[in-house]
């Protein structure tokens, strides 16, 4: 099976370039973000802490993740409903980062993704892909670029959809979302020796694009 793997921070255009490399080479595109941001909803929607390792754990056997594809497009249900949507919410992004710092929630997911990458060609972006999900992927890379752009990124994205934000804040919860994620116990993010490292700071998205794909074995 080819397995590709992206790792990186928060906005560094992992999804979007992941997402472009699946549909060049006909193959899926595995967001496994989407699947933390799940768990982190149905927490929100029950009302409880992200941080509270019990309570979390609690719901995990009584939560159903399940991915399709619908088009080439990954769409995430939980407990049956689409929530491809609601999961986007800029206030579920730290729920995300908080659950994911929880050893079950990690050993569920994990399995999941180890199970799709078992069985189907697929681009999978994350943040312990290449360091832990899939250590063996015949391909690995580390896509990054400065906080300050990615929040610059970000702040245009926002804008243009026609929010009301505040770059200093975007800035703020980028590095709060940087130190979360790169300093939890189980699996941190982390940039592993075999990957290649691409910085997208000084990259447009199709530079990005070409320079995976010009390190791709098939
Ligand atoms: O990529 P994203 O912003 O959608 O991810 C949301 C959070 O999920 C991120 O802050 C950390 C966590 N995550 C993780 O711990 N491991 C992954 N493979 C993917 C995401």
């Amino acid at each position: 099976m080819l397995n590709i793997a992206i790792d990186g921070p928060s906005g560094a255009g992992k999804s979007t370039i992941a997402k472009e490399i699946a549909k060049r080479l006909n193959i899926i595109y595995l967001d496994t973000g989407a699947m933390y941001r799940a768990i982190g909803l149905k927490a929100v929607r029950l009302g409880i802490d992200t941080e509270d390792v019990q309570g979390v754990t609690g719901i995990l056997d009584s939560t159903q993740i399940e991915i399709k594809y619908e088009d080439g497009v990954q769409i995430i249900y939980l407990d049956g409903e689409d929530v491809s949507t609601a999961i986007r919410e800029h206030h579920i992004s730290k729920a995300a980062s908080n659950v994911s710092k929880i050893p079950a929630v990690r050993l569920k997911l994990v399995a999941m993704q180890r199970e799709i990458a078992a069985k189907n060609n697929v681009v999978l972006d994350g943040r312990d892909i290449t360091s832990y999900v899939l250590k063996d992927a015949n391909n690995k890379f580390y896509l990054t670029a400065t906080p300050e752009e990615r929040a610059k990124r970000r702040y245009k994205e926002l804008v243009e959809k026609g929010q009301n934000v505040d770059y200093e804040t975007i800035l703020a919860d980028i590095n709060d979302r940087d130190y979360n994620d790169t300093h939890r116990d189980f699996a941190p993010l982390t940039r592993t020796e075999d990957s290649v490292f691409i910085d997208s700071t000084e990259l447009t998205i199709e530079q990005a694009i070409e320079k995976i794909l010009s390190y791709i074995k098939m």
